[in-house]
């Protein structure tokens, strides 16, 4: 079934046009990644789909939900999550209060709540947040202040702050940038069970082509705003546009 779907989707910036036309298709439980280059509108299009940005022209519908318009707090309400940036975590609490704050605030910060989701107590927020300390590896980090975490594990608290807000769906932009490989097969691993045991669908925008391929089910690659082309990861690595626009003609 398909939960996320956009149409003709277009975002200007003045005379540039950052998005231009972009029609995605992404099923429940599946793993997309976007690639294409600096400049390509990867962030754009996770900006216009979560509310961010608010797109020139297009369609998104989300699980039946037309996204257009509605505040960024409300398509989180819908259980479209993303991987926060780090400016979101508050520094002098804990990583565990960083989870219980980001829970809370979905749950009860807002009065124009959607009714399709259920409204979680306390003792839920504290189950939820067991369980994303024990998905994220960071158990005995748990009562450390935010800012005395080292660099990778504050880039997986802003995943756990994510999935603090309860989503069936998740954007990852470029979630590895600048980890060593340690911290980067962290990361992938837990990729992997939110996919496995979350149940979660993953859009994922990464420049790593060894975790590309390694952990998507499909790949779009963006060029200038366009979608040049959508499929398997073997469809892709041989997709001449692909290999003249992206990947430079090279054997990957
Ligand atoms: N807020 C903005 N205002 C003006 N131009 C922007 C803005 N955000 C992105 N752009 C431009 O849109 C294009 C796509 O950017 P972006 O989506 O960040 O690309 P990517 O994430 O693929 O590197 C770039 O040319 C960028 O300079
Ligand atoms: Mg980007």
């Amino acid at each position: 079934m398909t939960l996320l779907e956009t149409r003709d989707l277009t975002k200007e910036f003045g005379g540039l046009r950052a998005l231009d036309q972009v029609n995605i298709e992404i099923e429940r439980g599946e793993l997309v990644s976007l690639i294409g280059p600096n400049g390509a509108g990867k962030s754009t299009l996770i900006n216009c789909i979560t509310g961010l940005l608010e797109p020139t022209r297009g369609e998104i519908t989300y699980n039946g939900n037309d996204l257009i318009g509605l505040e960024p707090y409300e398509i989180t309400q819908l259980g479209v999550g993303r991987s926060f940036q780090t400016a979101s975590i508050f520094p002098e609490l804990t990583v565990r209060e960083n989870i219980q704050v980001a829970s809370f605030t979905t749950e009860h910060g807002s009065f124009s709540v959607n009714f399709h989701r259920r409204r979680d107590s306390y003792g839920d927020v504290q189950d939820r947040t067991a369980r994303i300390l024990d998905t994220i590896e960071l158990e005995e980090e748990a009562d450390m202040e935010a800012q005395d975490l080292p660099y990778g594990d504050k880039r997986r608290l802003e995943v756990a702050i994510g999935l603090a807000t309860d989503p069936d769906f998740m954007f990852m932009d470029e979630p590895t940038a600048g980890m060593s490989p340690a911290e980067t097969n962290m990361t992938v691993n837990l990729i992997r069970d939110l996919l496995d045991d979350w149940g979660m669908t993953i859009f994922l925008v990464e420049h790593d082509m060894d975790i590309i391929f390694g952990v998507s089910d499909r790949i779009f690659t963006l060029h200038q705003g366009e979608i040049i082309a959508k499929g398997t990861p073997d469809e892709i690595r041989d997709h001449p546009a692909v290999r003249e626009a992206y990947l430079g003609g090279e054997e990957v």
